[in-house]
């Protein structure tokens, strides 16, 4: 950690003491926080269980999923299966995985999430600031450069083969942005855990330290140094923008779900126009709105619509 990240952030951290959570950051490139940590009760994370096994069973068309038995009647998913992952067959088994989009839409406690200032720490840390070299006030804290990239994805898992392939899937949340990768996220991942996670119950894996190679894995050969990321439900689970990460696939019973938010820099596309996806949504019912604010961008000079700078006009003249 340098100096001028120890300057920029300290006060966060260092309030929420999460500094074993930096030092794991900066030397594995993810790092679990317990739920005790967090301040979350764990009534809001069940009511988020709730709404998106409730949403699930609404956009199946009626199809019953509980925890323990995961979905409770047959799905069929159209087209044919392609897999994103090298060294996978293109047609593959029936998936046993769905994801579920924009939670931040779906209710208050998925909104409380998202503002946490847990989470929101730890991702400041990471992603940094804006990169303006201009003179900040001293007195006052930079702006914060962390935005969403998207309203939030559960990823809805339950028992079978299907899986990520002989590599697990391995890849960077940041596989799109241009190189060189230096120390700053570009993008990256703050998941929550709605069960408790395990390497049989198909948990999310990652090579500690890879995120130090500033390139995404090479698509084989890798899956060896993957470990489990096991952990309680509750969990809050942040990882950089370059750690390779992946799965296993689900052998036990029952659900493997989670709501996972993805951030970005501010300078980095996002995957959704929030500003527009969120602007009739009730955004500010969130136990922080002007971090929400923030973290939708609402007020970001970029993108524009219309440029905001004065154009001279000649002196004299009528035109308007
Ligand atoms: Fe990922």
């Amino acid at each position: 950690m340098s100096n001028l990240q120890n300057i920029w952030h300290t006060n966060d951290i260092a309030e929420l003491g999460l500094e074993q959570h930096v030092f794991e950051l900066e030397n594995a490139g993810l790092t679990i926080v317990p739920l005790e940590k967090t301040g979350v009760p764990m009534e809001t994370i069940d009511r988020a269980i709730e709404k998106i096994l409730a949403r699930f069973t609404e956009r199946t068309g009626g199809c019953p999923i509980s925890i323990e038995e995961g979905p409770m009647g047959e799905l069929e998913f159209d087209g044919q299966r392609k897999s994103r992952f090298p060294g996978m067959e293109d047609d593959q088994p029936q998936p046993t995985q769905t994801t579920l989009g924009q939670l931040i839409k779906l209710d208050r406690s998925l909104r409380d999430l998202v503002v946490n200032p847990v989470a929101n720490a730890l991702i400041d840390y990471i992603v940094g600031p804006e990169g303006n070299n201009a003179p900040q006030d001293p007195d006052k804290a930079p702006p914060k450069a962390r935005r969403l990239s998207n309203g939030g994805t559960s990823f809805i898992k339950w028992q079978g083969e299907y899986g990520y392939g002989p590599n697990l899937g391995l890849h960077c949340d940041q596989n799109g942005s241009a190189h060189p990768w230096g120390r700053t996220s570009l993008a990256c991942n703050a998941m929550w855990t709605f069960t408790e996670y395990s390497k049989e119950g198909g948990a999310l894996c990652y090579v500690p330290g890879s995120h130090k190679a500033l390139m995404a894995p090479s698509g084989s050969g890798e899956a060896h140094l993957a470990v489990p990321v096991e952990a309680p439900k509750g969990s809050l689970v942040v990882w950089h923008g370059a750690t390779w990460h992946g799965a296993f696939p689900k052998l036990t019973p029952g659900l493997r779900l989670n709501a996972t938010i993805y951030y970005r820099h501010l300078m980095v596309m996002s995957q959704e126009n929030l500003r527009v996806t969120m602007e009739d949504e009730p955004w500010d019912d969130c136990e922080n709105p002007d971090v929400m604010r923030e973290l939708i961008g609402f007020d970001d000079r970029f993108p524009y619509s219309k440029p905001g700078r004065k154009f001279p006009r000649f002196v004299g003249s009528n035109v308007k």
